[in-house]
């Protein structure tokens, strides 16, 4: 069982803070590129897939005809019988009812929508195109078409954002009863316009509003299971938490990465240049790496960890410098043994960053 990212690399327009993957959308090289990912996906032979994440970019920037015909080739090619989960980005300015029918047609079941913001003075100094009346319309149209399994991707810690506006933020948030919630402390880019124009974040205010997120998500019925991910009980992603257990997943389009018989790749990130390859039936993976043990065991430990409630199992741990590493942390308290799962002790996985490049090897 595998799961299948693509990449959609069009955006109505560069958000100031985002240095993804992304172009601005133009009909005709976005329908020359759905025909590459057509011809990409008929290069994969017998493959059952158990997720689907259809990311960006903007997915639902696509025309209705581009995502139907998408969506089309991947319930064709691909084994969909055991299917679990298959997600879908959108950003709410472009989404159609129309499109939204499609989507539920060929069996997507679950959207990822942008919101960023519940302020629309905030949505402004993003550079972000929708605003929150255009949110909260496209949130009740997805719900009446019958998606139940939504998921709000915010950000905190914006420049001139206060604790309270935060908080304010969330309590809005909290009224459309989504099924998943992330949230991510804004981060200051190269090669965006924020860098450029000297944009600053502060990590004190950003801590007090990421804590001030994990009590009050936690008081009204959301589990925290990963750093930035938050869902109602059996609601949380099944894709995601696959690519953080560290399994298998195979990657279409410009930029997208994937994870397959141990070699972690990445396709070529310019759509022209993807497009080209795959019309000469070239290889578009431009970077490849063999995953061997040491990477394997220090990988598993990155991307374990961020699961908060589950963990890593201990075996992971096996060498004599990660066992000291463990124990020091251990004693410290910011890891904490649970049985045969090792995890962080609540409050320190903010810390991420600075624990997990201790086992660098
Ligand atoms: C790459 S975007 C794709 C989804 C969609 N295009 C959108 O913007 O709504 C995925 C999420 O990453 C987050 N993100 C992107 N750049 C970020 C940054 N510099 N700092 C914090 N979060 C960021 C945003 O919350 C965004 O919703
Ligand atoms: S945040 Fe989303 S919409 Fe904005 S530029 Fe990045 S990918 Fe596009």
């Amino acid at each position: 069982m595998l799961g299948l990212y693509v990449h959609i690399p069009f955006c109505s327009k560069k958000c100031l803070y985002c240095n993804f993957f992304s172009v601005k959308y133009e009909q005709d090289l976005a329908d020359k590129y759905i025909d590459a990912l057509i011809k990409h996906s008929l290069t994969f032979k017998n493959i059952t897939l158990d997720s689907i994440y259809i990311g960006g970019g903007t997915p639902s920037i696509l025309s209705s005809k581009q995502i139907e015909r998408l969506l089309t080739s991947i319930n064709n090619r691909f084994d969909l019988s055991k299917l679990v989960e298959f997600t879908f980005e959108l950003n709410s300015d472009s989404v159609t009812l129309e499109k939204l029918n499609i989507l539920k047609n060929y069996k997507v079941n679950r959207l990822s929508i942008g919101l960023q913001s519940t302020d629309d003075k905030f949505l402004k100094f993003l550079g972000r195109v929708h605003n929150f009346k255009n949110f909260r319309a496209v949130y009740d149209i997805a719900r009446q078409v019958g998606f139940h399994n939504i998921s709000i991707d915010l950000i905190y810690g914006i420049a001139g954002q206060t604790v309270k506006d935060w908080e304010n933020t969330l309590l809005k948030v909290l009224k459309f009863d989504s099924d998943n919630i992330s949230l991510y402390p804004l981060s200051i880019e190269q090669d965006t316009i924020f860098y450029k124009n000297g944009i600053v974040t502060s990590d004190y205010i950003q801590r007090d509003m990421y804590d001030f997120s994990v009590d009050f998500l936690e008081r009204n019925g959301y589990e925290h299971y990963e750093i930035s991910n938050w869902a109602k009980r059996g609601n949380e992603s099944f894709h995601n938490t696959n690519y953080w257990r560290n399994f298998e997943y195979i990657a279409l389009g410009a930029g997208a990465s994937g994870y397959l018989n141990r070699i972690r790749y990445k396709n070529v990130s310019n759509i022209k240049k993807y497009i080209e390859l795959i019309n000469n039936k070239s290889n578009v993976k431009i970077e490849k790496e063999y995953i061997d043990e040491k990477l394997y065991s220090f990988e598993y430990i990155m991307l374990g960890l961020r699961l908060l409630k589950e963990g890593v199992h201990i075996k992971h741990f096996d060498n004599i410098h990660y066992q000291n590493i463990l124990e020091d942390f251990v004693n410290k308290k910011m890891l904490v043994k649970h049985g045969d799962r090792i995890k962080f002790t609540k409050g320190y996985e903010f810390l991420f960053n600075e624990i997990v490049s201790k086992f660098i090897v």
